[in-house]
Parts: structure tokens; C-alpha cells; sequence
């Protein structure tokens, strides 16, 4: 076993999706002025990938692996692995890494590990000669060259407690809190740690006390060492044989937690699976007293704990045992721009802009409406309609009309251009959006595209007081078929049912049609010439839109002149045809039909030669 576990070159292997606790390492690494990040790999049993962090400034990749040989092969550096593994695979894990070449730390950070199971996973790191720190602990941290996983908490704390750059003291306890308050007490009253472990609090640690103390008594650098011991358990009796036996010379600091549990009437179990005394041998008092005694630096109570630290550091000051670390600058670490903006310290102009819905709420809204207030209020697919597209609560009979129009356009049977593309497309073999989207592009001025031509039109030469003859007239002069107008199989004597339907419901339900009257008057013309020039279904709901606006007190002329404007009608019908045209798509495959070719007799071949 190495004095240095860690060095400025240390990489780790992560035992774990740990997102939070890897970028926290990096950036322990930027702020130490590491080249090289300090995670070489994650273990994600789940797959093998790559994920992005920060280091600095900028990003890097970071490879995860399933399996902890493979990324150890890959990463051959890599001399650490810290397990996140839950205290259920913990064990197994734990072994896997101990017994994988190369790795020579294993950080066990789970709790609840059973003690059979620590004891041989103790023993088996003695037999292979390697280090385990865990169960049960955050880990550790070399000042200024690597830290394990959370460690030492923010980013801010541990600048604020030196912890960018190495110090002349070395420290171990078996808390990890602890830890976190003892390397600021030593930053306040040091020139810093050099390196601090937090063994964990189980029973049987993986390494312990003592085995950390004699690494400080080995690495020059150390100079001084302080440590917290804990209730329970004879580990710290140890750190007295060591030093009766001369094994520590350099200055230790220690204290023994939990002189409180005196005042309980019973044994009273701390936190840490290992903190309770069995016996007067394994109370704090008892450990503190016998420490003293054997030369330790034992303060009267953890309120000294502090001014025994800086006594003793200025002591080896004064000799010249320690010549102060300098003071190093740490980089700033950039904050990342969701905290910041999450913080109000940063704002950033929005790339997109929503008005007719809103998810982010506790609830979902349409236009401002609760979605269970859209179906307790029966709203239908009309109502829903009026809020996402015209942002408006549409009356009754605004919603109904959509929903007729919806029903009425929802098919035409196979032989209309847009229900042909879907199936040939379909029998082609192509997935269901693609023969969806191969009949909804035929949709266009000749076909099913015409509604919002006709409202336009219409509406123009109403509000122009032209007569029919005028507009007719205006229309063939431009050269331009009146959109609307016009049917390849519906004519007088072949009526559209469907505009019937939406006749008869807008007689009933609107209290003015002015445009419809006209578009009927148009008609009249228009069949003179060719018995299918009717208003067919795409104008017959164009212009009963018009009068919906008008007969809806719910639009400002503005607002319904948007609206016809806005070109949004069109969209009644896709909406509408891709139920037919799904449709179509389905029975396409339910009949298993085959691709489709167009028989040659339907074609005629009159090339030039
Ligand atoms: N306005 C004025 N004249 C027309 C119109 C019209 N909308 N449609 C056809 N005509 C005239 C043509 O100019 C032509 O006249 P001509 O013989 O003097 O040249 C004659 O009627 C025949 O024209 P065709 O295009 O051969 O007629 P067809 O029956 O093939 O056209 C069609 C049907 C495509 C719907 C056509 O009427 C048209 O384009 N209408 C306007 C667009 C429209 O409303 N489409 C929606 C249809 S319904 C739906 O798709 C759900
Ligand atoms: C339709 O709704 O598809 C029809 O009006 C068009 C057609 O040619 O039947």
C-alpha cells in the first residue's frame, strides 16, 4: 500500500450515473488548475454512452460503460473507482473492483452494507494490499489535486476552505459532516489540509483510523495531523498502542466524539452504525482520556478543538517545521446558466414564443383555460379548436358548426385525390404517418384547399357590394376558377349531401348569412354555364365562417378580418381528411394489399418518335 492514494494525475472510474457528483469532481479540478479531469469513466449498467460536463469553461465527453473491466482496459490510469452502488450490489461490486487490475482505491459510498459483508471486503483489500474507504462515507479530498464524488460540499466552500491547494495537514475522521466542518476549522487556523478521509461510520470499516494517521506519518508534506474519533468501538485504542509504541511522532490532534451520550441513562446509539458503547472502555471520555495520556493533543472539548489547531500549527511555524503554503487564487467556476437563471442572477431573451397554451402550470391550459374545465364545460373538439386556434371560447352553436364541418370532411371515399395517395402509399409499405402525409399533400386550391379562397373571395366581394354577376364576371376576367366553386362528380342533379347538412345547420343556427346568400346567388350563375359549378363543401364552409364571425360577438371585425386572413381554414379540412385518410391507411393494411402499379391501359404513351 502507497502513502499517496491521490495524486494532481488521479483519475477515478465512477461505479454509478452519479450526473451531480461527477461535475462536482470537475470542477474541484478546474478550480486546482488539473489538466486532466479527474473521471475517466462512469459504470452505467444500464448502457454504453458518452455524457457531457463542464470542465471549466467549456465541455468534455465522458464515456459510460456496462461493465467495470471494459472501462478499466479502456482507462488503464485509472487507479480509482468510487462505487454509488446501493447497499444491496454494493458488495459485489466493491469485490469486482478490488479484484480488477489497476484499481488500487475503492470508495464505498453505501450505507447498510451487512457487517459480514465489510469485514470481507476489509480483508480482502488487506490481502490484495489495496485501499477501501467505506462503507458508509462521502469519501475524501487531496487539497488541490482530487476529490471523491460530494465531498467538501460547494464549490464555494472549498475555496473558502483552501482546499485548491495543498496544506501541511493531514486529517481523518470517521464523519463525513465532520469532515466538511473540520477542513474549514483547519483552513481558518492552518495553512491548510493537505489531505482529509472520512473512513464512514459502519462497525468495520475498509480502512481505519489508525491506517490513515500512519500514511500522514509517512508523506513528508504532512506535518502536523488532526482527527476526530467517535463513541463506540476500540479503533481509537489502537491510535494509542501506535503511539505508545512510537509509531506517531508527528503532532496529533485528536478527539473522541460523544462525551454527551453520559448524560443518557442507557447506551445510546448515534448515527453511525458503530456509535454506540458497549462497555466504559468504548465511551468518548474514556477514549479521550486515554489518548492524552498517550501523547495525543486531546483539547477539554470539541468547543477547543480549533485552538489546539492553530496552537499546534503555530508552534511548528515557530520552529520552522512548517513553512506556510502560499495562497493560491482559485479560478472562478463558471455558474451554470439554469442555476443562474433559476437564481434571477441572469435573464436570457426566450427563443419561442406560446399564447394559446400554456404545460408549465400545475395544470395543463388551452388559451388559459384548465383542461378540466374545457371537458367539465363539454367544450368538445370545437371548443378546442376556438381556444388553440382563433384563441377564443367559442358560444354553442360556433363549436357545433366546427364539429359538423369536422364530420362532414372527415372522408370522401378512395377515390378523391387525397385518400388515392394514401393508400397507393400505404400499399407501398410505407409507415402510417408517411401515407398520411402522401394524401394530405394533395390537399391544395383544386382540393380540399379551397375554404379559405372561398371566405376571402367571398367576403371581398360582399363587403365590395358587388352583385353575383359582377363577381363572376371579375373572377373569369382574372382568369382565376372561383375557389368554392365547382365539383368533379357533385352537381345539380347530384347534390352534395354534406353541403346540405351545413345549409340546413346554419339556417337554423345563424341569425344573419349574408355570405352564403351571396355564394348561393353566385351559384345560380355559375351551374347556368356547367351543371358541377355548385358551391361545393370547401366553399360552403368558407362562407358560413364568414358569417359564424359575424354572428359571433366574440370576434371584432378586426379580429374575424384576421382570422379569414390568416389562411387558417384550409386546416378544418386536413384536420378533418386525415381521419378519412387514416382510415384508408388501416383498411389498406387490415386487407394486407399489396403495392399498387397503375395498369398500362391507364396510361397513354405518346412520346415524340
Ligand atoms: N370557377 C369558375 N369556373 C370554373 C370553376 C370555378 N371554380 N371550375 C371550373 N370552371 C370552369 C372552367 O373554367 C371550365 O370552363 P371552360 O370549359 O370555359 O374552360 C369548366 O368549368 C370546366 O373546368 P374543369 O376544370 O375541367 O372542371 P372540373 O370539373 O375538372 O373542375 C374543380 C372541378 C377542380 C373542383 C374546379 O371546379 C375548381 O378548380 N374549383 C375551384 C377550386 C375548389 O373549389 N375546389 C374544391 C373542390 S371540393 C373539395 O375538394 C372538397
Ligand atoms: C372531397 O371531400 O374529397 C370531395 O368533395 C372531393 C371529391 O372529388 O369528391
Amino acid at each position: 500500500m502507497k502513502n499517496e492514494l491521490f495524486t494532481k494525475d488521479t483519475t477515478a472510474i465512477i461505479y454509478g450515473n452519479q450526473q451531480k457528483a461527477v461535475q462536482r469532481m470537475l470542477d474541484f479540478d478546474y478550480v486546482c488548475g488539473r489538466k486532466i479531469p479527474s473521471v475517466a469513466a462512469i459504470i452505467d449498467p444500464g448502457k454504453n454512452s458518452v455524457q457531457k460536463f463542464f470542465f471549466g469553461k467549456g465541455e468534455i465527453l465522458i464515456p459510460s460503460f456496462v461493465s467495470l473491466e471494459v472501462a478499466a482496459k479502456k482507462f488503464p490510469k485509472a487507479d480509482v473507482v468510487i462505487n454509488f452502488s446501493s447497499f444491496r450490489s454494493a458488495f459485489k461490486s466493491s469485490m469486482e473492483a478490488l479484484n480488477t487490475k489497476g484499481i488500487n482505491t475503492v470508495v464505498i459510498i453505501a450505507e447498510g452494507m451487512p457487517e459480514r459483508r465489510a469485514r470481507e471486503i476489509a480483508a480482502t483489500a488487506k490481502k490484495l494490499d489495496k485501499m477501501v474507504i467505506g462503507p458508509a462515507t462521502v469519501g475524501g479530498i487531496k487539497a488541490g489535486c482530487f476529490k471523491i464524488a460530494n465531498t467538501a460540499g460547494t464549490i464555494d466552500n472549498i475555496v473558502a476552505s483552501k482546499l485548491n491547494r495543498p496544506g501541511s495537514v493531514g486529517f481523518v475522521s470517521k464523519s463525513g459532516g465532520l469532515s466538511n466542518e473540520c477542513y474549514n476549522i483547519i483552513a481558518r487556523n492552518t495553512d491548510g489540509l493537505y489531505e482529509g478521509i472520512a473512513i464512514g461510520g459502519d462497525a468495520f470499516p475498509g480502512s481505519t483510523l489508525l491506517d490513515h494517521i500512519l500514511r500522514y506519518e509517512n508523506i513528508k508534506e504532512v506535518k502536523m495531523i488532526a482527527s476526530l474519533g467517535e463513541i463506540g468501538g476500540t479503533e481509537e485504542l489502537k491510535i494509542v498502542e501506535a503511539l505508545k509504541a512510537g509509531k506517531i511522532k508527528k503532532p496529533l490532534i485528536i478527539w473522541v466524539t460523544g462525551t454527551c451520550a453520559k448524560m443518557f441513562p442507557s447506551g445510546v446509539q448515534f448515527g453511525h452504525a458503530g456509535a454506540k458503547a458497549d462497555n466504559s472502555l468504548e465511551t468518548a471520555s474514556a477514549k479521550n482520556e486515554a489518548l492524552r495520556k498517550a501523547g495525543a493533543l486531546v483539547p477539554t472539548s470539541f468547543d477547543d478543538y480549533d485552538k489546539l489547531v492553530k496552537k499546534t500549527y503555530e508552534t511548528l511555524v515557530k520552529k520552522g517545521v512548517i513553512k506556510p503554503a502560499a495562497e493560491v487564487k482559485a479560478p472562478a467556476v463558471p455558474e451554470d446558466f439554469a442555476t443562474a437563471l433559476k437564481a434571477g442572477k441572469v435573464r436570457k431573451a426566450t427563443s419561442f414564443i406560446c399564447t394559446i397554451s400554456n404545460d408549465k402550470k400545475e395544470e395543463l391550459e388551452y388559451n388559459n383555460i384548465k383542461i378540466t374545465k374545457v371537458i367539465k364545460d363539454e367544450m368538445g373538439i370545437g371548443g378546442v379548436i376556438g381556444l388553440l386556434w382563433f384563441k377564443k371560447q367559442l358560444p354553442k352553436f360556433a363549436r357545433q358548426y366546427l364539429e359538423l364541418a369536422l364530420m362532414l370532411c372527415a372522408d370522401h371515399g378512395p377515390a378523391v385525390s387525397g385518400a388515392h395517395n394514401a393508400i397507393v402509399t400505404a400499399r407501398a409499405g410505407k409507415d402510417i404517418i408517411s401515407a398520411l402525409v402522401s394524401g394530405l399533400l394533395t390537399i391544395g386550391p383544386r382540393f380540399g384547399g379551397a375554404i379559405d379562397g372561398a371566405a376571402q373571395n367571398f367576403k371581398r366581394a360582399v363587403e365590395a357590394g358587388l352583385t353575383p354577376e359582377q363577381f363572376v364576371k371579375e373572377m373569369k376576367a382574372k382568369n382565376v376558377p372561383i375557389p368554392g366553386i365547382g365539383h368533379k362528380v357533385k352537381s345539380l342533379t347530384n347534390p352534395d349531401m354534406r353541403v346540405s347538412l351545413l345549409k340546413d345547420f346554419v339556417r337554423k343556427n345563424f341569425k344573419i348569412t349574408p355570405t352564403l346568400d351571396f355564394a348561393l346567388a353566385v351559384e345560380q350563375l355559375t351551374t347556368q354555364k356547367k351543371a358541377n359549378l355548385i358551391l361545393n363543401v370547401d366553399g360552403c364552409i368558407g362562407v358560413c365562417f364568414v358569417d359564424l364571425l359575424k354572428n359571433c360577438k366574440e370576434f371584432s371585425a378586426e379580429e374575424a378580418n384576421q382570422v379569414i386572413e390568416l389562411g387558417c381554414l384550409n386546416a378544418l379540412f386536413v384536420l378533418a381528411r386525415s381521419i378519412g385518410l387514416f382510415g384508408h391507411i388501416f383498411d389498406q393494411k387490415r386487407l394486407k394489399q399489396g403495392l399498387y402499379r397503375v395498369p398500362y391501359e391507364d396510361i397513354a404513351y405518346l412520346s415524340d418518335n
